[in-house]
């Protein structure tokens, strides 16, 4: 082949490719946070431990002259590499240390006894129950005023009210997390911080249409398991406080519509179309807080096959199960699949869509409640149709339980996950033989002979959300399930 030929042809995959790539947006326009080459340098430098450490630092000069001088830096050396020392220099100039962003808070609604210590009365497990009850003095976190006037200096983002941060690399808030939190400062009868809590993520409803994964703009453009609802709901039951409640349907409201039109999709079974929910994030370049883990995976792969990996990432990181060989698909093995071959948005989850259908029936239920009937009438039918739908694509009446479904193979995943038996904890199933079914399904599973916990999976991959581990928020739904 003349080189005039291989010319044309690289040309031609330029244009595909670079179309290809384009048609994505970036995890949010920063171009030093989530995108563009100064990201690029300082990630594939490796200078940190952990990629979330660069994303998490201040700066010290606004954007703007922080890229200039990055530009004036790297002008004329494009292709050569920048030497770490010159990097670190950089760095040391422009940004501040993570953590920045926050002043320590102790929570003020803390007190010494609530009354479920009371009830106690091992010692050891009330010793450990007191441990825990401190711990919100230690993970409490208030957002300083200079996060709020000069946005453009963090990657943080402003909310009004102090959080419980989950804590160690996790210095923000999140999403899903924050449910079982919520619950618990509940328990310690600290209602007043989780109403704090629960007004930042209407406060983040008002601002982005829905809820970000966490509290930083590189998780702006992906949510988590949509829980909103349901602190609300829990909050609601604590206090009875009806004005609350009154102010929060509307943003709940809005968080669901956007669950039904931006991550919704029409599956077809028997000839018959439901509407049904599953992760998607159509969201191109590695995630900025795991940038070369991101990069690395996808080394080797051609620019269409490293894009769909970044966007199957994402939507993994959105599901809260980052990550697991439950989204693996394709067509490998389920043996000898790895990360490479997540297919996030390819599933129908089942604890995605319980969790809608609770969505559905408490908001049906507060709307009841404030008088409105015609849109109790509207959840209700959506609660309705979502028993239907979940019935006839994830229940299994031949094994007794509920499956994720693939919709690369038309078929359900047969294997055991604790969410198997979200639809039990949602109360979302319309017959009573299917609670005693499922219930039979787990004790056969052996997923109950674990001494320390339902494992998350019982495939060893290597991922954190599999075998050997097993995760408190999917002990809690199992507990709780009826
Ligand atoms: C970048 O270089 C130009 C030209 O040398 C200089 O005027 C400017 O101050 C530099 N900017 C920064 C932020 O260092
Ligand atoms: C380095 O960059 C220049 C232009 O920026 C380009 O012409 C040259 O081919 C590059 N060299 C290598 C080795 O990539
Ligand atoms: C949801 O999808 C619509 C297009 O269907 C788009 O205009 C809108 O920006 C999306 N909303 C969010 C919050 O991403
Ligand atoms: C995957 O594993 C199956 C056996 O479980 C084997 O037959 C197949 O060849 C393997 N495929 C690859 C690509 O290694
Ligand atoms: C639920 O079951 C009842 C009685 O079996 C039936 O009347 C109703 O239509 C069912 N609803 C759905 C959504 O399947
Ligand atoms: C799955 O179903 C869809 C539509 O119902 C169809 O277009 C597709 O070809 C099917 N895929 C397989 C692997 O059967």
């Amino acid at each position: 082949m003349s080189s005039h030929n291989v010319d044309r042809v690289s040309l031609v995959f330029c244009i595909f490719f670079a179309q290809a790539y384009a048609l994505l947006p970036p995890p949010c326009d920063s171009e030093i946070y989530c995108t563009g080459e100064l990201l690029r340098r300082v990630q594939t430098a490796k200078l940190f431990n952990d990629d979330k450490h660069f994303v998490d630092m201040k700066l010290l000069a606004s954007p703007d002259v922080v890229l200039e001088a990055f530009h004036n830096l790297t002008f004329g050396v494009q292709n050569q590499t920048i030497t770490s020392s010159i990097l670190k220099d950089f760095l040391t100039r422009f940004f501040d240390a993570p953590g920045k962003e926050f002043e320590t808070w102790t929570p003020a609604d803390w007190h010494e006894q609530p009354q479920f210590l009371s009830k106690i009365k091992d010692p050891k497990l009330y010793n450990w129950a007191v441990d825990l009850h401190r711990l919100w003095k230690s993970l409490g976190r208030k957002i300083t005023m200079d996060v709020k006037d000069h946005p453009e200096l963090y990657s943080q983002i402003y909310t009004p009210n102090p959080v419980i941060v989950p804590g160690g690399r996790f210095r923000e808030l999140y999403y899903w997390d924050s449910y079982w939190i919520i619950n618990g400062l509940l328990l310690s009868e600290m209602t007043d911080t989780a109403q704090g809590m629960i007004n930042n993520f209407l406060y983040l409803v008002d601002r982005y249409g829905f809820v970000p994964n966490g509290g930083r703009i590189y998780y702006e453009r992906r949510s988590q398991p949509p829980f909103l609802t349901v602190m609300v709901r829990d909050y609601f039951r604590a206090t009875k406080d009806i004005n609350f409640l009154k102010k929060a349907v509307p943003a709940l409201e809005r968080e669901y519509n956007f669950w039904m039109q931006n991550r919704s999709i029409i599956v077809e079974v028997d000839g018959n179309k439901h509407i049904l929910n599953h992760y998607n994030v159509q969201i191109g370049q590695p995630r900025p807080e795991s940038y070369t883990d991101d990069l690395d995976l996808a080394e080797h792969m051609s620019e269409v096959e490293k894009e769909r990996l970044f966007v199957e990432l994402k939507a993994g990181a959105e599901s809260g199960w980052d990550f697991s060989s439950r989204w693996f698909g394709g067509n490998k093995d389920s043996n000898n699949a790895t990360l490479k071959d997540i297919y996030t948005s390819s599933f129908v989850p089942t604890d995605l869509n319980a969790l809608m259908c609770l969505n559905e029936h408490t908001l049906a239920q507060f709307h009841h409640e404030l008088g409105n009937d015609a849109a109790a009438q509207h959840y209700s039918k959506a609660y309705n149709n979502r028993l239907k739908a979940v019935e006839a694509v994830l229940w299994n009446s031949e094994k007794g339980v509920w499956f994720d479904y693939s919709l690369q193979t038309n078929s359900s995943n047969f294997a055991f996950y604790p969410s198997n038996l979200a639809p039990l904890w949602a109360h979302c199933f319309n017959h009573s033989d299917m609670q005693l079914r499922a219930f039979e399904y787990l004790k056969d599973s052996g997923a109950l002979n674990y001494p320390h916990g339902v494992p998350t999976s019982l495939h060893n991959s290597g991922e954190q959300w599999d075998m050997p581990n097993a995760w408190s928020p999917l002990q809690q739904m199992l507990i709780q399930a009826p």
